[in-house]
């Protein structure tokens, strides 16, 4: 099987591809992987350096709203797993442009090239967020969107074009939406990366608002799972969403994170909250569990417990990032 990764140099796409070419996902055994990376401040070739020497990866540096670079990238491939976005809510509040960019223009461009070249499937990776925020209960896949950040309002558009590419031209392209990941390799602009250096380097935490804000946590290993049984079993036109099953507060996660690192709420600094925050993302993830048998399989507290470590033995690889964020 030939597959197109988008994105495959950041934080998800690049566990997703490390997991394809060590063979993790029977149904894709021996793929050729071939990544499309713009490598933008949180893309990172260091990110694919334990299966750099593999024959099956080919890796174009290019961006996915050049239809040149999209159409050299598709061209044999018989599925495209499409990571690339701008992915970081608080930036995309600094400044929309990157992200309707990326994200709206960049998978049109990528849609077009995979009509053209005819793949076989076509999974769009996106996000809860673009539902908004709800108080109680879970999201199911018929909620209509109702986004509330310019990220947000990014992915779903591109969602509903990569689903008006089904409706419409009969590609068969299929969404996947998931809640929030953690797990090794993650830019240290996100909660979890951030407060885990912040604290291994002694210095103090910022959380937002009251620390009331809820959100589902999902490890990047049990995301990519879902995506691949999406790719291999999914139906074309359909959505699933995949989540952890963990829902905490900002609070609850800060305190998860200052037990496992050693640290006391001394080192928790309240900041202004973020603009438009949404409260509570909750995802109902049944259709996947029963169509697709999916299941989170990492414990919070251990996929919590290895992210510290790995961010523990991996200073070479965060510390020139962290000086880009502050
Ligand atoms: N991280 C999360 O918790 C989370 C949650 C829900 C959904 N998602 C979605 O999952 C996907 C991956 O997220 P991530 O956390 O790995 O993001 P990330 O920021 O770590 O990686 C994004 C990658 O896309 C690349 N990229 C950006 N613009 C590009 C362009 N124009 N052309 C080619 N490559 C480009 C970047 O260089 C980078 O390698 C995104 O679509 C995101 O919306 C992420």
């Amino acid at each position: 099987m030939k597959i197109l990764v988008t994105g495959g140099a950041g934080f998800i796409g690049s566990h997703f591809v490390r997991q394809l070419l060590t063979d993790a996902y029977p149904a894709f055994e021996g793929a050729e992987v071939t990544v499309l990376d713009r490598l933008t401040y949180s893309g990172n070739r260091a990110n694919l350096d334990p299966v750099a020497g593999s024959r099956r990866l080919r890796f174009l540096t290019g961006d996915i709203c050049d239809p040149a670079a999209a159409d050299e990238a598709t061209a044999g491939r018989e599925l495209v797993v499409h990571f690339a976005a701008e992915s970081h809510v608080d930036r995309s509040i600094a400044s929309a442009e990157p992200f309707v960019r990326a994200n709206l223009v960049g998978t049109q461009v990528l849609l077009d090239a995979a009509l053209r070249h005819r793949v076989s499937r076509f999974v769009h990776v996106s996000t809860d967020e673009v539902y908004g925020s709800i108080d109680i209960g879970s999201w199911r896949e018929d909620q209509p969107v109702a986004p509330r950040s310019p990220y947000s309002a990014s992915k779903a558009g591109s969602d509903l074009l990569a689903l008006s590419y089904h409706h419409t031209h009969g590609l068969p392209a299929l969404v996947t939406r998931c809640s929030n990941n953690y797990g090794p390799y993650q830019y240290p602009e996100k909660v979890i990366p951030l407060f885990i250096t912040n604290l291994l380097d002694g210095r103090p935490v910022p959380l937002y608002g009251d620390g009331g804000n809820v959100r589902d946590w999902l490890h990047v290993d049990d995301h990519c799972t879902g995506i691949a049984l999406a790719a291999q079993r999914g139906q074309p036109g359909e959505l699933y969403h995949i989540g952890g099953g963990v829902e905490l507060t900002n609070k609850e996660l800060t305190g998860h994170l200052l037990d496992a690192c050693g640290a006391g709420w001394d080192m928790v600094r309240h900041v202004d909250d973020r603009k438009g925050h949404d409260r509570r993302y909750s995802l109902d993830t049944t259709k996947a569990c029963s169509e697709l048998g999916y299941r989170p399989r990492t414990a919070f507290p251990d996929g919590l417990a290895a992210t510290v470590r790995w961010y523990h033995d991996h200073r070479r690889w965060w510390e020139p990032l962290r000086s880009l964020t502050q």
